[in-house]
């Protein structure tokens, strides 16, 4: 019995901003904070802020853009966030409206209705809100059968979801199950951190999984995967529901007081989570294909988590021993940068229509947690 992969959506916001954008505007509070500042700085009780550049950022990335649900305030000098204003509870929330377009494209495009759902799983980093679950409303909005729920794993909810939603397929829960990947990764970014503020897209990506009885011919079989977890707090966001009050009133000393409300958004030690990541996935890719009796120069494309150009670039050059074309390791980062667990989706559904008959392929994420996961495809009809 097997769960294949039926169909994939992509919603993309309307507006991006691109690097000489972002980073005009950056400066301006830059300036604007040294001259506040003035005083202070010239009596050494603080350090004088820099300026960021967009030659350093597409180097260091590969990131030339980001598509964002709120562009103005985000390149506004005087809030530098985006402004995504509260709905009431009766009206839809903006996770569950963002995931319901991605599902509904994936849906239109092998022809199902709602009704041949029996099962959401909303995977992703930034979820909104503690319950109900984001996708018993997106369950709702579309109107699918079944449940739903919520799941985080960070940069790699995509994959863990897509091998749960295998997992209850197989086990004879649902025969058709919806995996969206909402991500307004703005909303949890520090657009005044020089080291980070370039780093984040928002978007959202459904992947249909289907019981093959139920399935359209032309499908993706999974041949092989495997997910792993290693904590690490070099990639970390604070943000929730127990973690709402004042630094001065949670006792917090040291740096992550003094850090206030940013310590509440997405933080970083990015040198060490390319050091440490790179080897995880590589050897992960290597040891799965070893696994699965599959050579890795027989892939004809690997769909990875789009962070950082580099990064994938040294872990395809891990695994294969040579370098890689962008054709065997497409790149989306240029134009939407880090969508966290929406980065190898993208790059699976944007890049895998000339896919034949056979052809096989890995859809690979990692990041925070650590956590990794690897899904091998192949293509079939
Ligand atoms: N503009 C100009 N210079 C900048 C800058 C900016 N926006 N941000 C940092 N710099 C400077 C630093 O101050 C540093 O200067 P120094 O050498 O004089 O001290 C230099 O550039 C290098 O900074 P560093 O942070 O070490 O850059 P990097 O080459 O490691 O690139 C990342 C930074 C974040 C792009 C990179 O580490 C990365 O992507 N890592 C993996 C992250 C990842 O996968 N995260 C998963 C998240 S889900």
């Amino acid at each position: 019995m097997k769960a294949v992969i039926s169909a994939t959506g992509l919603w993309t916001p309307k507006n991006s901003i691109n690097n000489e954008e972002l980073v005009e505007s950056f400066n301006a509070y830059v300036d604007k904070w040294n001259t506040e500042n003035t005083s202070d700085i010239t009596a050494g009780i603080k350090d004088a802020l820099t300026y960021s550049d967009p030659a350093f950022i597409e180097k260091a990335s590969g990131i030339k853009s980001r598509f964002v649900i709120s562009k103005e305030p985000i390149l506004d000098p005087n809030i530098m966030a985006p402004h995504i204003p509260a709905r009431p509870d009766d009206e839809p929330s903006i996770l569950a409206e963002i995931a319901s377009n991605a599902a509904q494209q994936a849906l239109e495009s092998v022809g199902r209705k709602p009704e041949d759902v029996d099962a959401v799983i909303v995977a992703c980093s930034n979820l909104q809100r503690g319950y109900p679950a984001i996708a018993v409303e997106v369950q709702s909005i579309l109107g699918t059968n079944g449940f739903a729920f919520d799941m985080n794993v960070a940069c790699s909810s995509a994959t863990f979801g897509i091998e749960a939603a295998r997992g209850l397929i197989m086990g004879g829960q649902a025969r058709s199950i919806l995996v969206v990947n909402p991500e307004i990764c703005t909303a949890h970014l520090n657009f005044k951190d020089r080291d980070a503020h370039f780093i984040f897209g928002d978007v959202a990506t459904a992947v249909l999984l289907e019981h093959e009885d139920v399935a359209p011919k032309e499908h993706w079989e999974v041949i092989g995967a495997k997910l792993v977890t290693q904590f690490s707090n070099n990639i970390r966001n604070n943000f929730g529901f127990l973690n709402h009050c004042a630094p001065e009133d949670d006792g917090l000393k040291g740096e992550r007081g003094k850090k206030g409300l940013t310590d509440k958004l997405f933080v970083q030690n990015g040198r060490s989570v390319f050091k440490e990541v790179v080897p995880l996935v590589a050897n992960l890719i290597t040891e799965q294909c070893a696994a699965n009796d599959l050579d890795p120069h027989a892939l004809k494309r690997m769909w990875l988590h789009q962070a950082n150009l580099n990064m994938n670039v040294l872990i395809a050059k891990k695994v294969l021993g040579k370098d890689v074309s962008l054709e065997q390791a497409p790149v989306v980062l240029d134009e939407y940068a880090n969508t966290s667990s929406a980065g190898s989706i993208i790059a699976f559904h944007k890049h895998s229509s000339d896919f034949k008959n056979g052809d096989t392929g890995l859809i690979c994420s990692f990041g925070a947690g650590y956590s990794a996961g690897a899904i091998f495809v192949r293509r079939v009809g």
